[in-house]
């Protein structure tokens, strides 16, 4: 197996025969690459969904969707997903499992087919976004809390619903999280995205301000990496220790991932 990093502060190359990879042997080493780099590109690995299952259960406890399936079709096209709708919130920053105490660990995905426009997918280190503030802004941020809703994260794509689409939105969830993240391991990353929707007990404007300061911080260059897939590509990236987003793609673009997640291991903590 050979790796190569990316840029100073995200994503890692790493190449290896499908064979190597499904045998296990390097889980460890790739679990650690996973939380040090936050994004691990395989690039034109072709695995198939079985072998998707089979590698994702080397690297920890696989987590079925919220009916159940054991590989996710990432498509705007409803015909393929009948809750594509929902997943245009993914063309905004977020975390996945924001409505949970535990979040997923990390997500799996494998282009089946691309987008000739857009459907990139960006990628950010909220670990480094973290430890490159100035002490002081590190002081000004900790002990602070941010209610974190699904119906935030929707109005983005749709900002004017109909009262029962809204009261659909509302119905899946909202939480209380702390802004920053303090790991088991003693790193501490930053909690933001499409979900936060204000910081407890601030002004909305003062809050507005923060949470688009620091999106916008923990989005830059330095923290970034913009994947542009090739066919066959997979892409894991800690769901813990960064965000990411796609660039648009239409439902008629043909775009077609195929998804598989790791199941939380660490609850949120401040
Ligand atoms: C996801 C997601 C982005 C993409 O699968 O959770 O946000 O580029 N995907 O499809
Ligand atoms: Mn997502």
């Amino acid at each position: 197996m050979q790796v190569t990093d990316i840029k100073p502060d995200i994503g890692t190359w790493v190449e290896a025969s499908k064979e190597v990879l499904l045998s296990g042997g390097h889980a460890t080493e790739l679990r650690a690459l996973l939380e040090q780099r936050g994004v691990l590109v395989f690039p034109e690995l072709h695995f198939t969904n079985e072998e998707l299952v089979a590698f994702t259960q080397t690297l920890g406890t696989l987590a079925p969707e919220i009916r159940g399936e054991i590989t996710y079709k990432i498509t705007m096209d409803e015909k393929e997903n009948a809750r594509a709708d929902y997943l245009k919130g993914a063309f905004y920053w977020h975390i996945d499992g924001t409505m949970s105490k535990m979040p997923i660990l990390a997500s799996l995905l494998s282009a089946e087919a691309l987008s000739k426009e857009g459907g990139d997918t960006g990628f950010c280190n909220t670990y480094a976004a973290y430890d490159h503030l100035s002490e002081e802004r590190k002081a000004e941020l900790d002990g602070l809390r941010v209610h974190h809703s699904f119906w935030n994260s929707q109005l983005y794509h749709q900002p004017e619903p109909t009262l029962a689409k809204l009261e659909e939105w509302m119905s899946l969830g909202s939480n209380e999280l702390p802004l920053v993240w303090k790991h088991a391991s003693g790193r501490k990353s930053l909690v933001l995205g499409s979900t936060a929707q204000y910081v407890v007990g601030m002004e909305p404007q003062d809050s507005a301000k923060l949470l688009h300061g620091l999106r916008d911080w923990a989005t830059g260059e330095p923290f970034h990496y913009r994947h542009k897939w090739s066919l066959g590509d997979l892409v894991i990236w800690d769901n813990t220790g960064t965000m990411h987003r796609a660039t648009p793609y239409t439902a008629d673009s043909g775009r077609m991932m195929i998804r598989t997640k790791l199941e939380g291991e660490e609850p949120f903590a401040a």
